[in-house]
Parts: structure tokens; sequence; C-alpha cells
């Protein structure tokens, strides 16, 4: 098992960072492929184990796809596509659950296995389903898996009036994909609004579909008048969780001066504010964020929400900060219902913070101590390096796998902004 060793050198981060491509575009356009059977291609793809496995995925139901990141390749289809996800790969990652919509699209019927719930949660797909349902989809649940057929046996989607009980963000995706080849308008309301939304939109106009309204709450699609779209020619959007990450990581140790490069500060408005609050300097230079710490602190209260609310995948990220912030700070989570597994690790570091209920009470303390402590899912194992970074001695991370899905050579982007940082082999689980 491999583990990430951080010594605390209580030397800021100094320096610029590359941010890479967003994970989270890159998956439901990988899916989105499959509306169409022409060659496509995608770039500025970060080198994640979340690519790797779509594209096991894409080839499982047929397609030929090249990983050479930051491009990936589906090649022409040259057979016919087998819509059927198993269970073995939709279990290594959820979001598989994005070829759902494309292919009940495509093929009139999918099997795909229901995605199961993971670490910060039961997360259900109630939500995609009842979209699916909407355009004349008949919905099965069998030994784990969802049969999803198309009108009248396995025909086309009708366009439909979908509102979701719920902002979700593949939810939403799945449908805007569903639509996309849907007969006629569909209209979806009360849709999450990530910007990694508003890229798929971007997409599915490429392809030929007619998306208005994505990245806002009200989606109006207008199916396209043929059984398949065309193929694109994409590079995609920064990863805004990435760059967030970055910008804590810069803030932990006073004097830390971080430019990260190729990132939108447009989309982290929410953290932003959080951040300058708590006294940190955060400014847009073209295509660049600097992220400068001249001072102690403060502590800021925080709760989560749908975009553009505070971001629930930077939630654990700040919680490392706020551990070092002078005061008191309440982090409260509501997307989520267990996604404060990195509190009692950080516990182990020296941090003092009290969880009631959805809420982490944090208050902080003047250091943090290196000690050996476990990743549970991804972005609480980057919350645990990033404090790391400002621990006295050595802090191993363990079951680096997590932080693999997430975070392209974080430990060579980290070492190029001076930090003491290291992937160790033969680490006990
Ligand atoms: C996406 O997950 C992201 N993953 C998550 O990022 C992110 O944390 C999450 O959105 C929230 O922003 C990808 O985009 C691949 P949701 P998703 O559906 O779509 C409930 C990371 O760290 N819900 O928006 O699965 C659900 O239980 C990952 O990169 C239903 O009840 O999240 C949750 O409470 C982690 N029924 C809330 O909605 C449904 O049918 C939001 O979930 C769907 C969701």
């Amino acid at each position: 098992m491999e583990a990430i060793r951080i010594r605390g050198t209580g030397k800021p981060l100094r320096g610029n960072v590359r941010i890479s491509g967003a994970k989270n575009a890159a998956l439901p356009i990988l899916c989105a492929t499959l509306l169409s059977d022409g060659a496509s291609k995608l770039r500025n793809v970060p080198a994640l184990r979340d690519m790797d496995t779509t594209a096991a995925l894409l080839r499982f139901l047929g397609r030929d796809v090249v990983v050479s990141a930051p491009e990936v390749t589906v090649a022409e289809a040259s057979k016919p596509v087998r819509p059927e996800a198993p269970y073995e790969l939709v279990k290594q990652m959820r979001a598989s659950v994005l070829v759902l919509g494309p292919l009940v699209a495509r093929y009139g019927r999918a099997k795909v296995s229901l995605p199961g719930g993971c670490a910060i949660g039961a997360r259900p797909i109630d939500q995609h389903l009842k979209g699916l349902e909407a355009m004349g989809c008949t919905i099965k649940l069998d030994r784990g898996y969802v049969i999803a057929e198309g009108p009248g046996g396995g025909g086309r989607l009708k366009g439909a009036e979908v509102y979701f009980d719920l902002p979700t963000v593949t939810g939403t995706e799945n449908l805007m994909m569903a639509a996309a080849l849907a007969k006629g308008r569909s209209t979806l309301v009360n849709c999450a609004r990530e910007p990694e939304i508003e890229e798929l939109g971007r997409i599915l106009n490429k392809m030929g579909a007619e998306v208005d309204g994505a990245g806002t709450d009200v989606i109006h699609i207008v199916g396209a008048d043929r059984d398949k779209l065309q193929p694109f020619d994409h590079a995609i959007i920064p990863d805004r969780i990435e760059a967030g990450t970055y910008m804590c990581a810069a803030a932990m140790i006073d004097g830390g001066d971080v430019v990260l490069e190729a990132a939108e500060l447009g989309d982290l408005e929410a953290l932003a504010l959080k951040l300058r609050h708590a006294g940190v300097q955060i400014s847009a230079e073209g295509q660049n964020i600097r992220v400068k710490r001249d001072g102690p602190l403060r502590a800021v209260n925080v709760t989560t929400a749908p975009h553009p609310g505070f971001p629930t995948d930077m939630q654990a990220q700040l919680l490392a900060l706020m551990c070092l912030a002078d005061g008191e700070s309440m982090i409260t989570e509501t997307i989520f219902e267990n996604r404060f597994m990195h509190v009692p690790e950080l516990q182990r570091m020296g941090a003092s913070c009290a969880l009631r209920g959805n809420t982490a009470v944090v208050s902080g303390v003047s250091r943090l101590f290196g000690a050996s402590v476990m990743a549970t899912d991804l972005r609480a194992s980057a919350s645990l390096v990033i404090a790391g970074l400002a621990a006295e001695g050595e802090t191993e991370v363990r079951r680096v796998y997590h932080l693999d899905r997430g975070y392209e050579k974080i430990e060579a982007k980290l070492q190029g902004l001076g930090a003491d940082v290291e992937r160790v082999m033969g680490v006990s689980g």
C-alpha cells in the first residue's frame, strides 16, 4: 500500500502550480461520447484513476478508448455497443452511473449497476430514475441493477418536464444527456448549477443538441431530430476543487505566496470570500489566481450548499485550515450525511474539533503535530495532506489511493512549491 509522507518544514509554500483539467467535467463528457458514433477527442484531461476507470467502462461497452493524458480519444464506433455497465466497474467509481442516460437515449435500453453508497453517504439515484421515467422509460431494479427501457419496449425517449426534488449534479447531467436525444422538448427544473454542468451543456451543443440554461436552475433542451449526435474535440475547464485545495494549502503557513496557473476564480467565489474573511489575500491575475497569507488566520463559519454556495468538496480542506485559525469556527455540512471522517484524523494531529450533528466546532490551536493518519475519501485525504504541511514533524497519509482519484501528481506539485513531500511504498493500509 502506498502513502504520502509530509515533513512539516515550517516554511510557507511559495511559487507557481499549474491546475489540471476538471475531473468532474471530464467524467460526464466522456460518457457523452456514447451519444455519437464518431471519434471524439478530449483535451486537458487529468491523469487520474477515475479517467482510467471510465475508459475501462467505455471499452467494456464496446468503444475503443486511448488515454494519453492530457488527451483522451474515443475512437469511431467499430462494433455495436452492449448497453450494460457491470457492478465490478461501477463499484470502483459511482460516477459510472453517468452512462445510464446516454445509453438508454441512444439504444433504447440499458442495464447499469446501482452505484451503492460510499464513505460519505448513501448516495441514492432516485432523482436520476424519476427523470428517466418522466421521459417514458420503464425502470426496473433487479438484483442490484437498474434495467431501463425506452417507451414501447426500447423505443426513443420523449421530451418531458422534469422537476428535481433537490439539486443533483450527476442527476442533472444524466438527464441532460438523455434529453439531448429524446424526441421533442425537455425542461429540467431545480437543476444543479455547477460549472461542470455548464461545460457539459457546451459539449452537447457542440454535438448538435440544443441546450439552453446549463449552469442555471432551469435547463431547456430540444432533442436532436436524429438518432445520434456529432463527435467533438474539446479542452475542458480547470479543476476548481483542485485549485481550492491549493489555495487552502498556500494559506496554511504564514508567508505563503502561491500563484495557481490556469485557474478560474469565478468558479470559486464562495471559497474566496471565506478565505478573505479569514485574512488570506486572494486575487485574480489573468488566467491565474494568487494566494498570499501575511499574518494570523481568523476563524470563519461555513455552511456547505449547492453551487454557487460553499462547495461540499472544499469543506474538509477549509476545516484543516481553521484548525490553525484564531478563534472558533462552525463548519456545517448540509450535502452529505457522513463527510467529517477527516475530523478524528485531524484530532490525532492535535486539532481541537468537536462534532455536533452535522456541524464541526473547530477551536484553533497554535500548532499541529505530525502523525500517521488514514485517508477515508478523496477530499478528507486532501485535508490531511495540507494539515501535514503545517504540522511539526512527519505525517504519513495512508490509503493514498483515495487521493489519486482527484489530485494529479500532488506530491510533485507540492514539491514544486517547496514542500517536503514524498510517496512511500509498502506501508501497511
Ligand atoms: C457530484 O456527486 C460530485 N461528483 C461530487 O464530487 C460532489 O461532492 C457532489 O456532486 C456535490 O457537489 C461528480 O461530479 C462525479 P449529488 P453527485 O447528486 O452527483 C442527494 C468529489 O469529491 N441525491 O449532487 O453524486 C445526495 O445523496 C465528489 O469529486 C439524492 O437524494 O452528488 C446528496 O445528499 C464527491 N437523490 C445530494 O443529493 C439523487 O438521485 C447531492 O448529491 C441524487 C442525489
